[in-house]
This record gives structure tokens, C-alpha cells and sequence, in this order.
């Protein structure tokens, strides 16, 4: 702001502070709301971070003049407000706006006041209040009209400028946004609150060469003059303030129709343009899928899907514009490998999910961001699974909830729905807990209710909140038919018919289902939604009974935690087979102890059927050597869920004592014969995170040892790959892990075959097309070597596509000389060469790297002032800054290093919940050490396996 805005407005501020401190006073905090108190300053009429509701926006009539030569934007903002009771103030938020010229008008459009009205601001709030000198009538419609200005800053939130470099080397300007969670504040004043839905009507101006986009289409595009051509875009849809949008660039599209006539397109800059075909189907196909699941027609015209070259996280789902980072749209078919292939194809499932979960229906507050967040995770997989059934993407979902065990079985986790108020606690939220947990949540009560109540219920559930905001309740009371009879059939809105069976077929199949049991679905989900945590369920045969026992499941647990284990009951939807029964059972188990009948027959039982439930189970007593010797015996009497879901299960159970080292490695003994990818992957990615733990300790015995293990216990299927991007996208995602950590390993053969193509590759100057889902594995190893290195540099300075340049740099991250690391962190801070979008990556690959370890967590000290300058606090970045480059420590010393630099940024710690999460992190991990260290020293199932008979025969 200006100090002549700033001294006039104060002024004016002055002028009308008596008189209006006294008509604030009567009439402004009715239903309780406190007028006047705790302000920065004392004559800010409102003292909470949420704005009062007795003032709500109707409508915004929105003009922008995005200037990016001079990276100014101006713009003014009309509002139509209902005044629900009477006022003089009108608080709304506005953070870094330079606002001029209010004023305030009644429904016939006359001003309130001569005067230009004094504007007071509330910095530490965001927000800003507008005096009337006429009471604002209770019942009555008012438009407020504000101009303002701002400077289009680098950075990652609100509106701001990004560019690029064409082939020519020439730079191109662009400004974008995003808004989530609260920065639409910081473009244009507003109601920044999820609750505060209303119609937006844009008219941006913008110079000829460039193009203009927001959430709708335009309608008329008018010539100011030679230099300015102003575009006025339809009025969109009632929506919250987070999901606005503009774009204004110079790129290109190509277009595409779906099957109900929405118009699709994807932008990209012009040289980029051949990269946005395969993204173009996805959502073509996607939104029609979409459509008929939710039998809710997407309600906009079009939807463009765009991306933007400086962006921070994945990408973002504003309503008929979503944004996203390069490598989450753009696939090159001639060097995207078929992971990046399906990464596309999910972020795209994921940001149109959210057209309906989060845009149609929109959660209450940021504390149950998980209904947007959870829901959308989770039909990325219902999506894809319909539309590209080739992916095969449900092998991937149980890692979704491995993650969210993860992050759960720290005591630094949190309940899916918790309390956020201020913009750091708030952007907290988008964390695994409300992504994956509230996924991996949805996913079992999917199971529990049934593939079609479930969808029925949530289409109930989407329309009945259509361009409104729901909770978690709502959520609860949509998904269970209330009452059901034959004189009254279900589904009045039509989502009853919707399988061409009346709804009280379904109750009547839930109550066959958990036949007796009384169900109350609130209570039940309450438990997984308002607690944190995630529960061990122990179970033990005695006889025909199998006894049942819940506690929460916590690593790194210290006798000084407190009480933890008794304070948790969950409502859990149990499942289990046995070896004589083909059928899944089904107990709903609602108190501390419990029991169930499994026959005097069984040899085995398998609990959590295909890890459907959020849950962990220990087999006492002979449970575990059962699953083990079916495993060796006749793998394939379980599923492949099954399988993986046992392996996960035992390597948990490991640091909490439950479990020996010993007797996991037992568990994984049958993977030689194992031929399903997801259990094979599960196996070598725990053995593979072992050495990577040991690999930086000075126990280099056990880390060979481990080493000859993994390479003689995995020989075989090492030994089965190819070096080309044939097969189905399963066989392809095998094939690149295994051969990456057998590279890793420095497995001979592997090395010789890496090194010869990396050779060819530098021959041809980078010509010659390597295996696309090889590449980084073969770069890594030619990155070891100082030619080698500055090549790859050369190339991603010049290479035109994202994902091979992430490549790249994931294995320039991957030498072993500290220079070379050093050098790469210093261009991520300059942000010329490695862009600062790529920063958080790139010290995670340096922090992976043994070598590169204490130079990331070095650098991370070093530059935390500036990183949080840069990204903001809470932003993913810092928080996987924090975690990312503590992530393998293990050692006291590291614990305690990390004690003190917290201690000495403690006031920007102490506000993350991440701090909290890197150090139960790292607390875990010493404990994995002083518990495995010494078992694996000796441990004798790590003399190799494939040398006895049973398995070399294999
Ligand atoms: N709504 C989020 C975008 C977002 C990011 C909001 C950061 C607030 C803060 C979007 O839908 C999202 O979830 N994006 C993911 C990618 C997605 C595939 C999971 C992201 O940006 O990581
Ligand atoms: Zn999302």
C-alpha cells in the first residue's frame, strides 16, 4: 500500500471514527459475535479470524488489468451483499491489496455516502472493514464497490507471475492463480471463507498477443485499443472464493468434445503443445465417466485443463480451469515412462473428482477438507480403474493406505476432521491424513456398505448439497436409507431408482449382511473420523473361537507416551477367511475384547480381507508360522491383496517388539516363487529401505550382508528382466524398481548393461531414445562419472519436457560427490536453472543420497529464513522439507541435532504439526536401530535362501 492511500485512509479512518464507533457498537456483533474486541487495532470492529456472517456475498462483478509488463494488477470488485442483520461495517478479507475508492450502494445502485468510505485493515487477520455512515438494514441488498491494486510477485499462491524460455531462448511472461485454501485475498477483496458461495461475473483485460481464461467461457471480447482488448466471461455457477481463477498467456490448446457437449481443452505453451493429447483423452473420457457415476452432469460449459510452469504442488481444481504443474498434464510419449503416464492420468481423475467433491459440494470449513481431499484420492481409483482398466491402478491403492498407516501409527498424527483456524493451520491440512487416510476410510465403507450403497448414497449426498456446503454428518445421514417400507419407497430424488431397484432392497441386503447387529453409521464412522490413530487388532485361536483384542497401533512408543493404548475403541468392520471356508466373514466389532467363531477346521485364518478395513492385525500364538507355512506351501490360496497386505502387516508390527526381524523375513521367504507384482514390490521396498538406513551407518558388515541378501533372494527376478518398455504397465512398473535397486546395489551385471547404454546415449549426444522407464536408473549410474554428470547438466538445461528432466535430476541428485550435490542445491536456491518449484525435490533426492544426507539438512538450516520467505509456512514445500530431509536419520545425535535447530526457529516450529511428525520420524527410526542392529547381525534367515534346495529349484 501506498503511504498517500495509507494517510488518506486514515485520515479518513478519523473523520468517521466517532460517529461510527457508536453505531458499530449497537449494531454490528449480533447472535453473540463480539464487535470490537482483541483487534490489532482498536477501532478494527472484528476480533475473529472468521469473518461475521450477518454480512453474506452474493454476487462479485470482478474487472482485472493484469499488467505483465509492469507485473502490476489493478482491478475493482463489486459485491452484492444481503445484510442479515443491521450493521454499519461490511469485513471481508484482503491480504497485500492496496484498496482505494469504497464505496457502498443500495439495491438501486445509489451510493450510501458522498464521501469515499475509510477502509480500516486488519493485517494479522487478513481482513478489512469498510464503515457505512448509514446503517446496512438487516433483509436488505447492498453493493459494495472497492478498487484495488497489487504487484504480481513471484511465488506459488494468489496471483502471480510464472514464465518460461521458448526453443529461441526468448522469456514469456505469464500470470496464473491459486487460491486454495486462502489466498483468492491476496487478488481481489473477498469473502475468503469455503461457506461464502456466490456467482462471479470476470472481465479481464489483456494485451492482443496474449489470451485470457477463467472459469468460464467467454462471451464477448471487446478492443479497447491497439494495445488492449478487454474479455468479459459468462457468470459462473454459485462456488466458493477458493476455486476462482484466471490465466492470462500467450499458450496453445487443442480441443476435444465429451459425450453430453462439454468443450475440453488443454493448454500448454506452443512448443509444448504435442504433449497435451494423451491428457486431452484422459479428461474427455474421465468427465463422461464422472457424469454417469454421479448421474450429475458436470453444470459448466467447458473445462480447461492447463499448464502452468511454476507451480508448486500437483495441480489445482478450480471450477471449469484446473491448473497443473507440467509433469502432472504433459506426457511425451517418446520419453515418458508408464509411471508418469499414470500419474497423469490420476491427477487429471483426481482434480475433475473434485468438480463434484469439493466445487458442487464443498465442506463446511477447512476441518473437514478430508470430504474434498478423501474423496477425490479415492475416485482417482474408481475412476481410472473404469476408464483404464489397462493401468490396472487398483494395485496401487493399498499403498495409499500403507501410507496413511504410516503416517497414523506416529503419536504426532491427527483425527481426519480437526480444528484449523489461521492459514498455516489450515493449509496443514492437506496432509496424508485427509488424502489417504480419508481415502483408505472411504474405502472401507465402501466395502462395508457395498459397492452400490455406496454410490447411491454418495449421489444422494451430491445432490442434496448441490452449490451448498456439507460435514461430516451429512456425509453419515446420505449414505444409510433412513427409513425404508414398501408404502414408502426411497429415493425420491431419483438416485433411489438409480440401479433399477427400489433402496429397500439395499437395507434389507446391509441387514443380511450384519445380520443381528444393530447399525449406527454415524458412531461408527465418528470413530475413524474424530480420532486419531489406527488399530492393531490382535486375535488368538482357542478352539473353535477366535479371540479378538483392539488397541491403537503406535511405533516409537516410549514409557513416557501417555496412556494410549486404553483410550482408543474403534467401530471396526471385521472381515476374515479361513482355510476352511471360501467365504468372507463378517463381524462388526464395536467393543475393546471380542470373539468370533471360525470352526474347529481351521488351519489358518486370514484377517482383514484384502486389507479392506483401516485396520492391522497380529496373530498370536501359532497365527503367524500358519500364514507363513500356507505362504510357502500354496502362496496363491490367498490374493494378491492378501499376500501384500500380510507382508505390510509384519514388517510394522517389527519396531513395536511384536514381531522378530527374523520371523518377517520368514514371512517373505516364499517371494522367490511369488509372480504377482504388488506383493514382490512390498517385500523389496522394505528390504530396499533397510539398506538404505544401514547403507549410512558405519555397520558396513550387516549392509553388505543385507546387500548379498537382497541381491541372491531376488537373483531370479533380477534376472528376469528386460531392457525395453515392453509388457503390460504392471510388468513395466516391476521391471524399472527392481532394476533401479539392483543398480542400487551395485549388482554387477545390472551396472554393465546401465553403463554400456549410457555410453551409446552420450555417443549420439543425447540423441538415441533409452527405455523410457529405465532412464533414470540408466542415467543414475552414468551420473557417477564426471563426464557423465555435466552431460545430464547440459541436457536438462536443454531438455523441452518436465518428466525427463526430472529424471535427470534424480540422477545428477544420485552422485556420489559432495561437490556435485553441493553444486545442485545452490542452483535450487538461485532458481535460474533448477526452477524453485523443483526445489523441495531436489534436497529429497540429495537427502536420500547417503552421500548428500547431512549437505541437505545442512542446506535446510542454512536457508530455512528464505525457503519460508519463498514457499510460506505449512506450504507442502517447507513441510516435505522438514520431513524429507530427516527422513533416513537414525542416530541420537541426528534426534537431537534436530531438537535444537527447532528449538531455534520455535516460533515457526512450534505452528507446524511437521515438526512433530520429522522428529516421531527419526525417534522411530532410532528405535528400529537399537531393536534390528544386533538381530541382524546374526540374524539367520538372512543367510540366503535361494541356496537351499526348495528354492534354487524354483
Ligand atoms: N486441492 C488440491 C490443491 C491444493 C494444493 C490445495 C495445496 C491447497 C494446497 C488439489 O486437488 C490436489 O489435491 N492436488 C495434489 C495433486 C493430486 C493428484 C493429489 C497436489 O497438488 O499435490
Ligand atoms: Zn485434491
Amino acid at each position: 500500500m501506498s503511504v498517500v492511500t495509507l494517510l488518506t485512509l486514515t485520515l479518513l479512518a478519523a473523520m468517521f471514527r466517532s460517529s461510527s464507533a457508536h453505531q458499530a457498537s449497537s449494531s454490528i456483533g449480533p447472535q453473540g459475535e463480539a464487535s470490537n474486541g482483541g483487534a490489532a487495532d482498536p477501532a478494527f470492529p472484528w476480533s475473529h479470524l472468521r469473518l461475521p456472517s450477518y454480512i453474506v456475498p452474493v454476487h462479485y462483478e470482478l474487472r482485472l488489468h493484469p499488467n505483465l509488463t509492469e507485473l502490476r494488477l489493478s482491478g475493482s470488485v463489486r459485491v452484492q451483499v444481503e445484510v442479515k442483520n443491521d450493521t454499519n461495517w461490511v469485513v471481508l478479507h484482503s491480504k497485500a491489496l492496496n484498496i482505494s475508492n469504497a464505496m457502498l450502494l443500495d439495491h438501486s445502485m445509489a451510493a450510501l455516502s458522498e464521501q469515499v468510505l475509510p477502509v480500516l485493515h486488519h493485517p494479522g487477520h487478513e481482513q478489512v472493514a469498510v464503515f457505512s455512515p448509514r446503517v446496512l438494514s438487516s433483509g436488505h441488498t447492498y453493493f459494495l464497490h472497492l478498487q484495488f491494486g497489487a504487484e504480481l510477485t513471484e511465488g506459488f499462491y494468489g496471483f502471480y507471475k510464472s514464465s518460461y524460455k521458448t526453443g529461441a531462448g526468448e522469456t514469456r511472461v505469464l500470470a496464473s492463480t491459486h487460491f486454495e485454501p486462502t489466498s483468492a485475498r491476496k487478488a481481489f477483496p473477498c469473502f475468503d471463507e469455503p461457506s461464502f458461495k456466490a456467482n462471479y461475473t470476470v472481465t479481464i483485460r489483456r494485451s492482443p498477443e496474449h489470451i485470457a481464461l477463467s472459469n468460464m467461457p467467454i462471451e464477448k471480447t471487446v478492443r479497447l485499443n491497439e494495445d488492449l482488448m478487454e474479455d468479459h466471461f459468462a457468470t459462473s455457477v454459485k462456488m466458493s472464493t477458493y476455486l476462482v481463477a484466471f490465466v492470462i498467456c500467450d499458450f496453445r490448446s487443442v480441443s476435444a468434445t465429451t459425450s453430453s457437449g462439454v468443450k475440453v481443452s488443454i493448454y500448454a505453451a506452443p512448443e509444448k503443445l504435442h504433449q497435451t493429447h494423451y491428457a486431452l483423452e484422459v479428461a474427455v473420457k474421465t468427465l463422461d465417466f464422472y457424469e454417469k457415476y454421479f448421474n450429475i452432469n458436470y453444470p459448466l460449459p467447458k473445462q480447461d485443463l492447463i499448464a502452468i510452469p511454476d507451480f508448486e504442488s500437483g495441480a489445482m481444481e478450480n471450477w471449469g480451469l484446473t491448473t497443473y504443474r507440467e509433469t502432472s498434464l504433459l506426457y511425451d510419449p517418446r520419453s515418458s515412462s508408464a509411471q508418469d503416464k499414470l500419474w497423469v492420468t490420476m491427477v487429471i481423475a483426481h482434480e475433475l473428482a473434485h468438480q463434484w467433491f469439493g466445487n458442487l459440494v464443498t465442506m463446511v470449513w477447512w476441518n473437514d477438507i478430508w470430504l474434498n481431499e478423501g474423496f477425490a484420492r479415492y475416485m482417482e481409483y474408481i475412476a481410472v480403474e473404469a476408464t483404464y482398466p489397462e493401468l490396472h491402478v487398483e494395485e496401487y491403492l493399498l499403498n495409499v493406505c500403507f501410507a496413511a498407516v504410516g503416517r497414523d501409527s506416529l503419536n504426532s498424527s491427527r483425527p481426519i476432521s480437526s480444528a484449523a483456524e489461521n492459514p498455516t493451520q489450515i493449509r496443514e491440512m492437506f496432509d496424508t491424513v485427509s488424502y489417504d487416510k480419508g481415502a483408505c476410510v472411504l474405502h472401507m465403507l465402501r466395502h462395508f456398505l457395498t459397492d452400490e450403497v455406496f454410490q447411491s448414497g454418495i449421489v444422494r449426498y451430491l445432490r442434496k448439497f448441490s452449490y451448498g456446503n456439507a460435514q461430516n454428518q451429512d456425509l453419515w445421514d446420505s449414505l444409510l436409507i433412513p427409513k425404508c417400507s414398501p408404502s414408502s419407497p426411497q429415493g425420491t430424488s431419483g438416485s433411489g431408482e438409480l440401479f433399477g431397484r427400489p433402496s429397500c432392497d439395499w437395507l434389507l441386503w446391509l441387514q443380511y449382511l450384519f445380520a443381528g447387529e444393530h447399525l449406527n453409521l454415524t458412531a461408527m464412522m465418528n470413530t475413524w473420523t474424530l480420532q486419531k490413530g489406527v488399530p492393531l487388532v490382535t486375535v488368538t485361536r482357542e478352539g473353535s473361537r477366535l479371540l479378538l483384542k483392539q488397541e491403537r497401533f503406535l511405533k516409537a512408543v516410549l514409557p513416557s507416551d501417555p496412556v494410549w493404548a486404553t483410550l482408543y475403541l474403534w467401530h471396526i468392520p471385521l472381515t476374515f477367511k479361513t482355510s476352511s471356508s471360501r467365504t468372507v466373514h463378517r463381524h462388526l466389532m464395536v467393543t475393546k475384547t471380542d470373539s468370533v467363531d471360525v470352526g474347529d477346521q481351521a488351519s489358518w485364518v486370514k484377517v482383514n480381507t484384502d486389507m479392506a478395513g483401516y485396520y492391522l492385525v497380529h496373530y498370536e500364538g501359532r497365527g503367524w508360522d500358519q500364514l507363513t507355512q500356507l505362504l510357502r506351501e500354496n502362496h496363491t490360496a490367498l490374493s494378491y491383496h492378501d499376500r501384500t497386505h500380510l507382508i505390510h502387516n509384519a514388517f510394522q508390527l517389527i519396531v513395536t517388539g511384536k514381531l522378530s526381524m527374523g520371523r518377517a523375513l520368514d514371512l517373505i521367504g516364499y517371494l522367490p516363487s511369488e509372480t504377482h507384482t504388488v506383493p514382490l514390490l512390498e517385500g523389496l521396498g522394505f528390504l530396499g529401505a533397510y539398506y538404505r538406513m544401514l547403507e549410512k551407518t558405519a555397520e558396513h558388515d550387516v549392509t553388505q550382508k543385507l546387500r548379498t541378501y537382497i541381491l541372491r533372494f531376488f537373483g531370479d527376478v533380477i534376472d528376469r528382466q528386460t531392457w525395453e518398455d515392453k509388457g503390460s504397465v504392471t510388468e513395466r512398473h516391476l521391471r524399472s524398481e527392481v532394476i533401479s535397486l539392483a543398480c542400487d546395489l551395485g549388482h554387477a551385471p545390472c551396472l554393465r548393461q546401465a553403463n554400456q547404454r549410457f555410453a551409446d546415449w552420450l555417443h549420439s549426444e543425447g540423441k538415441l531414445s533409452l527405455p523410457a522407464d529405465l532412464t533414470e536408473t540408466i542415467y543414475s549410474v552414468g551420473a557417477q562419472d564426471e563426464r557423465g554428470w555435466e552431460f545430464l547438466l547440459h541436457a536438462y538445461t536443454a531438455s523441452p519436457s518436465e518428466t525427463h528432466k526430472h529424471k535427470i535430476l534424480s540422477a545428477m541428485g544420485s552422485s556420489r560427490d559432495k561437490n556435485k550435490l553441493s553444486r545442485l542445491l545452490e542452483m535450487a536456491l538461485e532458481g535460474e536453472v533448477i526452477r524453485n518449484q523443483d526445489l523441495s525435490t531436489l534436497v529429497y533426492l540429495v537427502a536420500r543420497n547417503p552421500h548428500g544426507q547431512q549437505l541437505a539438512w545442512a542446506f535446510f538450516k542454512k536457508n530455512w529464513g528464505f525457503l519460508v520467505q519463498k514457499f510460506q509456512l505449512s506450504s507442502f514445500c517447507i513441510r516435505s522439507l522438514m520431513v524429507g530431509t530427516t527422513a533416513w536419520f537414525s542416530s541420537a545425535e541426528e534426534l537431537s541435532d534436530m531438537r535444537s535447530f527447532f528449538q531455534s526457529i520455535e516460533e515457526q516450529a512450534s505452528q507446524l504439526r511437521a515438526t512433530q511428525v520429522a522428529l516421531d520420524n527419526v525417534q522411530k527410526n532410532v528405535l528400529w536401530m537399537e531393536m534390528n542392529l544386533g538381530p541382524l547381525r546374526d540374524c539367520a534367515n538372512m543367510r540366503p535362501v535361494v541356496e537351499t534346495p526348495a528354492l534354487s529349484a524354483q
